[in-house]
């Protein structure tokens, strides 16, 4: 069995973790208020489920999914996640996050700059240019016709490989963009930013992006 650690249970964490436990992992939830807020979410989720802290659901996964608002990416345990493939979702919203002048400047991405919190692990972007209620909506089976296509990046091909299983699992098919100093292609305000795309436009928006919005 494959457990799952998820930072954060907000929008993203939980369907994540819906369709997880639909899949068959197990799922180890966390957020910033502490796992006793998490206990209906926990009770509806099942067996597969439990609420822990951060530290511990980074150390409970095989692998860990980060879904936190971007500004709280310092918080993210270090430690715990030594070794493991990360799966990143953030975006930047200034007007949520503060202004971060790195990726005001276009001299990092958001993934980049979790990749340098955690040096020790491999960061992979996934799941973060999708409305969260579509995770569990839009995705088909493997050859259907037209099926939906997700982004990744990673520096480390095993990462984005990984992320590529997973989206298949959940139903969609996979673009891989390259490096994450690549990755900005599918963040916020880029022609692939949450619409629906099969690999082909998704490659072709990809393409279409320019570094300056
Ligand atoms: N919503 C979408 O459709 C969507 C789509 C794609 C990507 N994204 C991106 O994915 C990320 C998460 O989005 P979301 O919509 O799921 O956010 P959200 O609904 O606001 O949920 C954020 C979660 O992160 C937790 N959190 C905040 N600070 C934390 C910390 N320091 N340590 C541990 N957990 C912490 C929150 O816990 P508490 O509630 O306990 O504070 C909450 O569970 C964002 O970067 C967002 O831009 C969102």
């Amino acid at each position: 069995m494959t457990t799952i650690g998820i930072i954060g249970a907000g929008h993203i964490g939980s369907q994540v973790a819906r369709k997880a436990v639909e899949l068959g992992y197990d799922v180890v939830i966390s957020n910033s208020r502490g796992p006793e807020t998490l206990a209906e979410l926990v009770a509806e989720l099942g067996a597969h489920a439990r609420a822990a802290t951060p530290a511990e659901a980074a150390a409970a996964g095989d692998f860990a999914v980060v879904t936190v608002p971007l500004r709280s990416y310092r918080d993210i345990p270090v430690e715990p996640l030594a070794g493991k493939i990360v799966i990143d979702t953030n975006n930047y919203y200034w007007e949520r996050d503060g202004r971060i002048p790195e990726l005001d400047k276009g001299e990092a991405t958001t993934s980049g700059l979790l990749q340098k919190h955690l040096p020790t692990s491999k960061v992979a972007k996934g799941f973060n240019h999708i409305m969260a209620r579509e995770i569990g909506s839009d995705g088909t089976p493997a050859g259907t016709v037209n099926r939906r296509a997700l982004a990744t990046a990673s520096d480390y091909p095993e990462a984005a490989e990984l992320v590529a299983k997973l989206y298949d699992e959940f139903g969609f098919d996979t673009v891989n963009i390259g490096t994450l100093d690549e990755s900005w292609r599918v963040e916020r305000d880029r022609p692939a930013y949450v619409v629906r795309q099969n690999a082909a436009e998704l490659t072709a928006n990809l393409a279409k992006a320019t570094r300056t919005i």
